[in-house]
Order: C-alpha cells, then structure tokens, then sequence
C-alpha cells in the first residue's frame, strides 16, 4: 500500500468518526521552545491546556502533521527506525472521548479489512504497552479489545508517560508494537526488545500539566488539565514499511527512489556493505527533510532552523562524494523527493524551481571548499596522530568552520571516522571570540531572548492586548518588570528595564517592521522605550530606560507611541509590500521573500534570486511602485482564515498554522495581498516617494533591495540633486550633459597621462649621455650605478637602462639603476654582450643588490629587473655590485 493510501485511508477513518481534517500546519511555527513542529499535537497545545477553545464541531479532530526531530542526526541510518522528518498521523479528543474511545479508534483501523478501509495487520502480531498504574487502559485493552494478558505489558515513566519534555500538557500513554518476526530479534514483547517489536502508534491521556524538570522521568506534574483529552500519532513511515514488508523507513515508495537515485549517482550498491548503507540512507532522509524544509521557508545559514538545513544539506553532498559521486548531485536528489512527496503535498508544485535553487546555491559554495577542506582536515588529522595525541585541536576546527565551512558537526563526524576526539572546548572558545567580536561590531543589534522562562508565566496566562492598530495612546497597568533576565518588582532613575504591560499601543518588532519609540509615563516618572519585542506571539516586552522617577509593579501608566517613528515606520511598511510586488511583476514568482526590514525611511527587501539585477530590472521596480504610490490604492487589512485568505491569493509565507485566523493586507485588490501583522497606510499615495537605492548579494542565492520612503526619498533626491547641480557648476555644464563631459574630461585625462609618460622617457633618454659620465672602471667592466629621481616607473627604468646599455656596447658594461616608486624600489641590471661573454649574469647581480634592499627580482643574463622595500640600503647594494665586478 503506497504511504499517500495509508494518509487517505488514517483521514477517512477518523472523518467518518466525526472529526474534523486539520491541513499540516507548517514546520516552523513561533514556538519559543521548539525549532520544528516535532509532534502532530503542537499546533493544538492552546485547546489541550484550555487558553482557546477548539473550533472543531464534535471537539475532536484529525491530522496528519509534517514533523521535523533532529537531535540525533549522526543516528540517521545506523539505527533504522526513525527519519529526521515523519508523518505523524493524529487523532484528537478536546475533552470529548478518552481511553476507550482513543484505544478502539486505533485497534479498529490497524485490524480493520482492506475492503472496510483499515489497514488490514494481523491482530495477533499486535502487542501494547501502558503505564505502571494504568489499570483502566490494560483492562480496556484486554476486556474491550481481547488483546491477551501475555501482551500486554506496563512500562515507566520514561517509555508510557509523554510530554512536550518542557512545562505544558501531559499524561500517560499506550502504545501500540507491531511484532516483524523472530529474524529481528527477541521474543518478549517491546519489553524486551523494540527493534523485532516496532512502535507505531501512541496514544496519549492527555490529562495532566507537567512543571519544570529533566528528561522524559523528572519533572513534576503540577495539575489536571481543564479536560480529560486524547493525542494520540501514529507513525506513517513505519506503517508503510510494514504494509510494504520492506525491512525499514528508508526503503518505502517515497525514499527508495532517490536511493536507487544515489546508485545511478554514485556508482555505488545498496546493500553491499552497512557502512555505505549508512551513506545512502542519509541521502534519502536528508534530501526528503531539506525538501521540506526549505519548501516552508528555511535557507540555509550559521544559526538555528538555518544551520540545521545547512548541515542536513551538507551530509548528503559529502554522502554522495564518499559513495563516488564526483559532480554535483543535489538537484536530483531534489527532484525524485519532489516526486515522490508531491502526491501528498501538492503545493510543491509552485515551489519546485526555488527547492532547486537554495539546494544547488548551497552544494555549490560547499563544494567550492569541501575538497580544500578535507584536504586541511587531512593533514591536521595526520599531523595530530604523528605527534601520538588523539585530540584533535579546537582551533583547528574552528578554522575548517569559518573559513571551509564545515559546520562544527562535520569535524566532529570526520574525527571519528579518523578515530580522534575534537576539543570542542577550543572549538567553542575560539567561536565565543568570533561571537564577541561580532557583538562588539554590532552594538546597535538587539540581543536575542535567549531563556525566555522568566517570560513564561505571563505568555500562558496574561498575554498583552494589542491596542495600538487604532490607538497611539493607552492607559495600562505594568504586570511585569524584567531587569537582566530576571523578573524584579522595581525600577529607579537610570535602570534599563523590561516593561510588561497589560495593554499597550506600541508596535512589537514583526514581520520585519521594528518596534515602535515611545514613552511610558506617570507622576513623575518617564521611561524611554527605545524597542518592543514580542514574545510567543503573545507578550509584548517594552525595552527601556528611566528617565525621571521610578516604576512599581503594579502600577498605572500611560503608554505614549512617538507618532514620527510609527509615522515613518508605516510608510517603509507599506512601501515594502510594493516594493515586493513590483519586484515578483518584474522577476516572476519564484522570487520569494527571505526577509525584510523596515524602520522609518528606510526599507530593506531580502528575496531568493540567485541572478544580479540588471540596472534595467530595477528602474521597472522603481517605476512600477511609485506609480503605485502616485495611483493612491486603497490599503484594505481584513481578519479571515488562513484558508480563506490563500483563496484571496494572499502570499502565505511560513510560520502560519492552519485554522488560525490571519490578517491580510491588500493593496489596490489584486496589486498586493499579503499575510501580515504590521501598521500600515490607508492609502498608497500616503507613503510619498519611494527611492529605490540598489541591490546587492546577501549570500547563498539570495539578494537584497534598498529603498527611502517618505521625507527620506525627498532628502535622498534633493541631495543628489544638489551634488549635481554642484557638479555642473564646477564642470561649467548643463546637468544632462554632466555624463558626457565627464567621459570627455576623463579622456583627455588619460590622454595627457599618455603624453607626459612619453616625455618623461625622452626627457630620460636625453640625460642617457650626461649619465654615463658617471660612469666608472671596475677591473675589468665599465660600471654605471645610479638613483634616478624618485616615482620613475618599472617600465621607464627598462627604457633608460636599454638605452645606456646600448651606449656602452663594444665593451664590457654593466648599467644599474633604481628610482623610488611609493613604498617600492623597483631596481634594474643590464649587461652588454661583451659583459655576459665575460660571465656576467644580471640576474645575480639583482639577487646580490636584493640583499641590501629587502627585495627580489630575477631575470636574464643580459638583463633583469627586481623591487626593494628598503631604498636605505641601495647605496651599500651598488657599492657591492662594483665590488663584485672588480673582484672578477
Ligand atoms: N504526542 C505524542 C507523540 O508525539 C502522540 O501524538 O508521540
């Protein structure tokens, strides 16, 4: 049964159950403890711990979520059970049924027939697990069901009791284990042995809410949850490999062919070995979790979500090259994952020729390094064994990290192969430096949450109303006061401090818009917010100083937005939605946005486009967005659903989930419609000019626009006009003819460079005659040693020296000659025939005057030229040229 069957099959069941089909949510949601959506029951957490109410008719739904888990990814293919992005297929119950309900919807579409939809497994393969205590979950499963005792086994916290592993909804659990026979291992049940026995469905009470604590057993429960609910996933991968009676997740119809792939690629065999089994497994599951990944917005990078796809991409090219791939191969590793993946997810579709792209950039800067690289691991891993230690140094890996870009994990990986250890607290070291550095280069930039738990009571339970779409002012309360990451209950004259307010009218940091400027005050007290920042999509964390007085929790203020900066701050907002539109008119839709920023007056565009912009292409950006300034459109935001609004054709980026409400913007109808949370203008003409200043590279095939908006246009405008007419002035021309006259002016510049060259020489040749009378008997050669004045170039050096060499033909003569030139001494030895007859080589005598000048040279006999850095020494250096001569 192909994997897309079994997904039809799982929805169908529970549909027909009453429950309602909930799209995947995306992989990256705003979640401040998880980097990918890990599990199907995430995007429902609100409805599990009571915050919202489920907006699912019978309270039940069903899912089937794309989940990314990459902790373990050295595992990948040296254990055969997990892949780094599944397809977890969930039913849930918010406070509807509970373990009866969740174990009989389970058993009956494992064991249910082909013809009645199931998925037709022998129940006597079947065995199950529950928790220590749960008497009513083993006895549903034996009375109820008919599993037989003897199969039915209770296990500890640590395997039957499930949570997010942070603070959240929790409670015990029942799995079900498929037994795939006595040539994989033991008998005993999962108990004993969870490779012959495979895990492929959880089913969660969802009850409880767990505290703070560590690992899967220590943490504390704290509470019941509002609602007795359901979680329950099953593992789509691992139901397929045992419907296809293949022997593991890496061999089912959607990663097998980019596998047989990686054969044709490679030259290699599946099969022949485990240690390249390994290698074309990573290419399967790496290929299929960048393909996703990248398909919900994520580019490669050095950081978080970013660095992860880096590295998944980066394995797969080293993969392939350590199986005998030779060129590149990303690209159709690509495509066979699309292939295989679009069935399913048919909106890779449209997005096929970007996956392409971002997979490609990124092979080929790592290709560019990867074989200077591994050739530098090589020798630093030899040179490391030579000297008999095992460790290898941290500097050195830091070195492969920034300079080859080998991410810290590759040298990791590497090593161990190469049996040696990493000192990953010099690699650290020398990376906390880097780090500092970059800090120090930075200061403006704000620092990252990075331990928001000081922020976790107030994200649950008093998030701050948003007040500030209509409002520039508002009377609040402050509910929390955060000073160097822990919360405090005061704040006096002079102390930065972090504001959490009930309400507030300031704009929090989104969507690339910066937060608002602003004022928070109260008898006597000031406060100058210099950032808002927003925290779980919930909290907004007023960044400030105080100016005058001080602050109580506790207290009532009023909260004052500095209407210029929000003024300025909308106008750059809008103005970026044209400038986004205007640019996906001019280079088509597969420039989609990476990033972007906005501040007042000034806008930055971030999109993937691996092309430079021709000068032509951005004036038609420029023109198409200030005639939809100058059309005056009419900005239009409205709340629907996500699915509503890509019906409206809205441009929906990652980060958004599936039966949320969203809040689109759209510009003059069809001109832009995006998904956005930002302030913007009532109407296009609102924005003033926009100047668009240029485009540049951010790196991995991505580019970036620069643009003015506003009073910033007119300033930028009337500055360039100014230095024009400035220009003119000077240059005595009409403005539109500056071009002109300046290509003129700069040819009759190099013209007369040309001539005063040519008159230089003359000028030189003509001395030739006073020069030689210098000229003095060294045994038996006539010898010329002489300085000319400073700034004669290398070439005239080799005229003038030409030209008294020739003088001195028919007799032994030597010319030596050197000028300062900047920093340099470029230096020059010309011998006659008679001269190199006798045995002189110029190219020594230049080796010999190097010595006393810093410098190096080389050449003919006859002839031969150096360069100095030390013009101190030349007269010593031509007194031992003389020297040598007499001596022979
Ligand atoms: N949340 C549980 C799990 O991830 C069941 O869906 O295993």
């Amino acid at each position: 049964m192909q994997t897309h069957e079994i997904r039809e099959r799982f929805t169908d069941h529970f549909v027909k159950a009453g429950h309602t089909a909930v799209p995947s949510a995306s992989l990256i949601l705003e979640d401040p403890d998880l980097l990918f959506v890990n599990a199907g029951m995430v995007p429902f957490k609100p409805y599990f711990l009571g915050q919202q109410n489920p907006p699912y008719p019978n309270g039940t739904a069903t899912s089937i979520q794309k989940c990314v888990r990459t902790l373990d990814i050295e595992e990948v293919g040296v254990t055969t059970r997990h892949n780094t992005f599944f397809q977890m297929a969930g039913n849930f119950s918010f406070g509807a049924y509970f373990k009866e309900g969740a174990i009989s919807h389970a058993w009956n579409l494992l064991t249910g027939s082909l013809a009645d939809g199931g998925y037709g497994l022998d129940p006597e393969r079947l065995w199950v697990t529950v928790y220590l205590d749960d008497d009513e979950a083993a006895e549903i499963w034996e009375k109820k069901i008919g599993v037989p005792a003897g199969r039915i086994q209770r296990l500890g916290m640590a395997d039957n009791y499930w949570s997010m592993g942070v603070p959240g909804p929790c409670g015990p659990c029942s799995e079900i284990y498929y037994d795939r026979g006595p040539e994989h291992g033991e008998e005993g049940g999962p108990a004993v042995d969870d490779t012959r026995y495979l895990e492929i469905w959880n089913l969660v009470f969802m009850e409880k809410e767990r505290g703070e604590g560590t690992g899967k057993d220590s943490f504390e429960i704290v509470g019941d949850l509002p609602k007795k609910n359901i979680d329950t996933g099953m593992g789509v991968e691992r139901v397929a490999a045992i419907l296809q009676g293949v022997d593991n997740v890496y061999e089912t119809d959607l990663l097998r062919p980019v596998i047989d792939t990686a054969e044709q690629v490679t030259g290699a065999k599946y099969g022949a070995e485990h240690a390249s089994d390994v290698r074309f497994r990573v290419i399967a599951d790496h290929s299929r979790t960048g393909m996703m990944l990248i398909l919900d917005g994520v580019t490669p990078s050095n950081e978080g979500r970013g660095y992860i796809l880096r590295r998944l991409l980066r394995r797969i090219v080293r993969s392939a090259r350590l199986l005998g791939a030779t060129g590149e191969t990303l690209e159709r590793f690509m495509t066979v994952i699309m292939d295989t993946m679009t069935p399913s997810y048919p909106e890779i579709a449209d997005s096929r020729e970007r996956i392409i792209r971002v997979a490609v950039t990124e092979e080929r800067a790592f290709l560019k390094t990867l074989e200077s690289g591994t050739h530098r691991f090589d020798e630093a891993a030899a040179k490391t064994r030579d000297t008999g230690a095992k460790t290898f140094s941290g500097e050195e890996a830091f070195t492969l990290h920034d300079t080859y870009g080998f991410p810290i994990d590759l040298t990791l990986e590497m090593a161990a192969e190469a049996g040696l250890d990493v000192d990953v607290a010099g690699f650290e070291a020398a990376m906390g430096e880097q780090r500092a550095r970059a800090k120090a280069d930075n200061k403006a930039k704000k620092h990252g949450h990075a331990d928001e738990s000081v922020y976790r009571e107030w994200v649950d339970n008093s998030p701050t109303q948003f007040v500030g779409f209509s409002e520039l002012t508002a009377d609040a309360r402050v509910i929390g006061l955060v000073a160097d990451g822990v919360s405090v209950t005061q704040a006096g004259a002079g102390d930065d401090v972090e504001v959490i307010l009930d309400v507030s009218p300031m704009y929090a940091e989104a969507g690339g818009q910066l937060g608002d400027r602003g004022r928070i005050v109260t008898d006597g007290t000031v406060l100058d917010v210099t950032d808002v920042q927003k925290i779980g999509k919930r909290l907004w964390v007023h960044k400030a100083t105080v100016l005058s007085g001080g602050l109580d929790l506790g207290q009532a203020v009023k909260v004052e937005v500095d209407p210029d900066w929000r003024h300025g701050a909308t106008q750059a907002h809008t103005a970026t939605h044209l400038v986004h539109a205007a640019l996906r008119q001019v280079l088509g839709p597969t420039a989609v946005q990476a990033g972007s920023l906005n501040r007042p007056g000034y806008l930055r565009f971030d999109f993937n486009y691996t092309e430079q912009l021709t000068p032509a292409q951005l004036e038609e950006i420029a023109l198409i967005t200030n005639q939809a300034v100058d059309s005056n459109l009419a900005v239009n935001t409205i709340e629907t659903s996500l699915e509503e609004a890509k019906k409206m054709g809205a441009m929906a980026l990652f980060g958004e989930n599936y039966g949320s409400e969203v809040r689109v913007v759209e510009i003059g109808g069809p001109f832009s419609i995006e998904l956005c949370g930002g302030t913007h203008v009532g109407s296009s003409s609102q924005i003033g000019p926009v100047a668009v200043l240029g485009e540049s590279s951010v790196g991995s095939g991505a580019r970036r626009i620069e643009a003015y908006s506003g009073m910033d246009s007119f300033r930028h405008f009337s500055k360039e006009a100014a230095l024009a007419s400035g220009l003119a002035a000077s240059l005595k021309s009409p403005t539109e003819e500056l071009p002109e006259r300046i290509s003129q002016l700069t040819e009759k510049l190099k013209a007369a460079e040309k001539e005063i060259a040519n008159l230089h020489r003359q000028q030189l040749a003509a001395q030739g005659g006073e020069l030689l009378n210098q000229a003095v008997e060294a045994g038996k050669f006539t010898v010329l040693t002489h300085r000319l004045p400073d700034g004669v170039s290398g070439g005239d050096l080799r005229t003038v020296a030409t030209d008294l060499r020739g003088r001195l033909a028919g007799k032994p003569g030597v010319v030596v000659l050197a000028a300062a030139d900047g920093d340099k001494l470029p230096f020059i030895v010309g011998a006659t025939k008679e001269a190199v007859e006798l045995g002189v080589k110029s190219g020594d005598l230049v080796t010999l005057l190097s010595g006393y000048v810093d410098g190096r040279g080389g050449g003919k006999a006859d002839m031969a030229q150096g360069s100095g850095a030390n013009p101190a020494g030349l007269d010593a250096g031509f007194h031992a040229v003389r020297e040598e001569l007499a001596g022979r």
